[in-house]
């Protein structure tokens, strides 16, 4: 409730009251003039439905299967005859969990280099149950070159509380294979607050990390969005999440044992060793999202398509594109957006800053300071970076920015179709 608070009256501070946080219905997507962009592409199928996920995404399904395909390869093709063969930067396949139609990955893939100039890398979530030789030998083939692969835990106990469909004996094998294939970056996800969960378990997890080779993890705290099936679990049985010291020592631990171990910290929660190119699970410049409920974020609006599956493909058969939400975003919210990002890799460039908010914006040079005298970043030459403190906070920020605004868009969007408005 205190971060709520705190969140909110930053937000109004910063942006002032003329910048509306609402996101309202449209049915198509204002598109400038571009030479590239990237893609989002979400795959919304898992063979097991984890009961804490927050995504979009419904049990696999064999007849959705291909309506969903062509529903994508026709979004395609529309965005082709609005932009024509523009350059496409990076694609990003999340979900759900892409491998579950790894064939049909081929047809989409196919279908953007036939309508754009791809020119960047291919990076994809999987799940360890997913993976074996033909699967990975697919990817490569298709010219993925960065993977994340969702181990989570390799602690029976965490395992089952999160209702995953494996073991972790599967585990070393999955991530064996992964590791072996010469991708040029393999990031493995991992889950710490766990109800029951202690220190030991989160450093044990990173330890077998580690000894398998891996060059980057990125640690999710758990959100329990309150309409997810973990959510209400753990509401009727009021099990009760780790409190706020006890995060901020297992983060401290998090932190240290990965510096311990040749990691240097890259975002909030990834930790990376090594030259290998950076794995990152978000998209932040423009881009363009493809498949229901994918986000997309071009002239300086951020668009949702309907969440819908069903809606996903029967608007896409009519020939329309299936956008459904907008929120504008003014001038002062999209110099914060890219100050999120970068509070997100935990420095902020002074060069680039300087040039964005000039010497007039007064408000955010105070923040900056009082961020120092709290001892949350320092001021280096050509940087602002984030202190293992500051790190943290902005960490549980994130956390509630996440559960609060994120919650208000999904919840509704996954209820409704076309919703009218939602104010965030
Ligand atoms: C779409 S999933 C990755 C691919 C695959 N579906 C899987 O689960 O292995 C994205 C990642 O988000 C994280 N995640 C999912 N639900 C979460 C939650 N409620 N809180 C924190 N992290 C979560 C997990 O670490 C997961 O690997
Ligand atoms: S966490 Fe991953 S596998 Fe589990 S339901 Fe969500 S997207 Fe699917």
């Amino acid at each position: 409730m205190l971060i709520e608070t705190i969140t909110g009256r930053v937000r109004q501070y910063l942006l002032g009251a003329e910048q509306e946080f609402v996101f309202k219905h449209i049915d198509s997507i204002d598109l400038p003039r571009i030479d590239k962009i990237d893609l989002y592409i979400h795959i919304p199928f898992c063979k097991n439905v984890c009961p804490y996920c927050p995504y979009n995404k419904v049990k696999y399904d064999k007849k959705l299967i291909n309506p969903y395909v062509n529903a994508m390869l026709n979004e395609i093709e529309q965005y082709y005859e609005r932009l024509g063969k523009i350059e496409i930067s990076s694609i990003y396949i999340g979900g759900g969990t892409p491998t579950n139609l790894i064939d049909e990955l081929a047809v989409i893939l196919r279908k953007i280099r036939e309508c754009f100039i791809l020119t960047g890398d291919i990076a994809i979530e999987t799940n360890p149950d997913d993976i074996n030789e033909e699967v990975i030998n697919k990817l490569k083939r298709y010219g993925v070159t960065l993977l994340s692969l969702g181990v989570q835990s390799f602690n029976d106990k965490c395992l089952t509380f999160l209702g995953r469909s494996y073991e972790a004996n599967i585990l070393p094998q999955a991530a064996t294979l992964a590791l072996s294939s010469h991708f040029e970056s393999v990031n493995f996800d991992l889950m710490f607050a766990l109800p029951g969960q202690n220190i030991s378990d989160v450093i044990n997890d990173l330890r077998k990390s580690f000894s398998l080779g891996v060059g980057q993890v990125t640690l999710y705290p758990l959100f329990t969005f309150p309409y997810s099936a973990a959510g209400k679990y753990l509401k009727l049985k009021k099990i009760k999440m780790p409190g706020i010291f006890a995060r901020r020592k297992m983060y401290r631990a998090i932190h240290q044992f990965c510096l311990d171990n040749g990691f240097q910290r890259v975002s909030v929660w990834g930790f990376k060793k090594g030259d290998a190119p950076r794995y990152s699970s978000v998209t932040r410049g423009c881009y363009i999202g493809l498949g229901a409920g994918a986000g997309s974020f071009v002239s300086n609006a951020f668009y949702f398509n309907t969440f819908s599956i069903e809606k996903y493909i029967e608007t896409l058969s009519s020939g329309k594109l299936p956008v459904a939400l907008k929120m504008d975003v003014g001038k002062k919210l999209s110099r914060y957006y890219w100050l999120y990002w970068r509070l997100y890799d935990t420095y902020i460039p002074k060069k680039h800053f300087k040039e964005l908010f000039g010497e007039e914006d007064n408000k955010i040079y105070r923040l900056l300071w009082l961020f120092k005298v709290l001892g949350l970043c320092r001021e280096e030459t050509n940087q602002f970076s984030l202190t293992e403190r500051g790190a943290f906070w902005l960490h549980l920020m994130q956390n509630y920015f996440v559960l609060n605004y994120i919650n208000k868009v999904w919840s509704v969007a996954m209820r409704e179709a076309w919703p009218d408005r939602i104010k965030i």
